[in-house]
């Protein structure tokens, strides 16, 4: 069994990337790292980049995770193969773009592209953003499944996630102790579907409501609460049409507590995301596709 040890990077494809690069200092909240031919590396807490900018809309969505164990790549591409994934390593390149010492590409059964990195470059440098949004990590992305229950499947079964609750077929996965790193939306395309980073408490998102509405950006959810991880969320939309969250107060299931949870299934409703009444603009929140 694969074991993840935690998200480390999106990379999404940008019409504009000085457009991307302001929204996400002046907005967002990020610290540009640095830019390196047609890409901005981003990032939202002390790791060396959680999110980059690449050049093209044709570049499209990759998501980065990095394994528990440097030993398990050469591994981990026998046994997804074994299963029926085919597998590419990473070319030097490729290794030199992402700042890691290995890597392979497989894509999800929704055609979600997924690198599974080893040895990612360390920082020496403490997160300094542009704007104080409070945020503290990159945590988990919302993932476009079009036929959720096999995605579901192969993220269990092949990738070592388990379920944590369940939004009628959407499923929320978790790869360590908090609550989900993936969340699988039903989707008629694939793509990363939101990006999310946790902020130290309410007063953050509250700040950054007033914040984003002053600067005219689209909020499309919340200030809410989901009644299944307890956080409370403020979703909004940048360039590209992604969608970002800020949440905070996410729940925990302790390791002590992995054999004996049981995900809960909640209806496919509006009331299932927000416990406080705010209703989503986000397509994939509102309709079973
Ligand atoms: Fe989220």
């Amino acid at each position: 069994m694969i074991d993840l040890h935690d998200i480390r990077y999106v990379r999404i494809g940008s019409q504009d990337l000085d457009e991307s690069v302001a929204f996400a200092t002046d907005i967002l909240g990020l610290e540009l790292v640095g830019r390196e031919g047609h890409a901005a590396y981003m990032r939202g807490d002390d790791r060396e980049h959680n999110v980059v900018y690449v050049k093209g809309a044709a570049a499209g969505h990759v998501a980065g995770f990095e394994l528990a164990s440097s030993a398990d790549l050469s591994l981990v591409a026998v046994e997804l193969e074994a299963g029926g994934i085919p597998v590419r390593p990473g070319t030097a390149e490729e290794c030199e773009r992402r700042h890691v010492r290995n890597m392979v590409t497989i894509q999800d059964p929704s055609g979600n592209v997924i690198d599974l990195v080893v040895g990612p470059a360390a920082s020496d440098s403490r997160y300094a953003p542009s704007r104080d949004a409070g945020i503290t990590s990159f945590s988990h992305i919302g993932l476009r499944a079009t036929a959720p229950k096999v995605d579901e499947a192969f993220w269990t079964a092949r990738m070592g996630a388990r379920v944590s609750d369940r939004i009628g077929d959407a499923a929320l996965l978790r790869i360590d102790p908090v609550h989900h790193k993936i969340a699988l939306f039903p989707s008629t395309f694939p793509g990363i579907q939101h990006v999310n980073f946790q902020v130290q408490s309410v007063d953050d998102i509250m700040r950054s409501y007033y914040h984003l509405k002053n600067h005219n950006v689209r909020i499309v959810f919340g200030p809410g609460r989901h009644p299944t991880s307890g956080a409370r969320f403020l979703y909004f939309q940048g360039p590209d049409g992604m969608i970002y969250e800020y949440s905070c107060g996410v729940r925990l299931i302790p390791s002590e507590e992995e054999a004996t949870y049981v995900p809960r299934q909640f209806p496919f409703a509006p009331s299932s995301f927000c416990m406080w009444g705010s209703r989503p603009d986000i397509p994939e929140f509102r309709s079973v596709t």
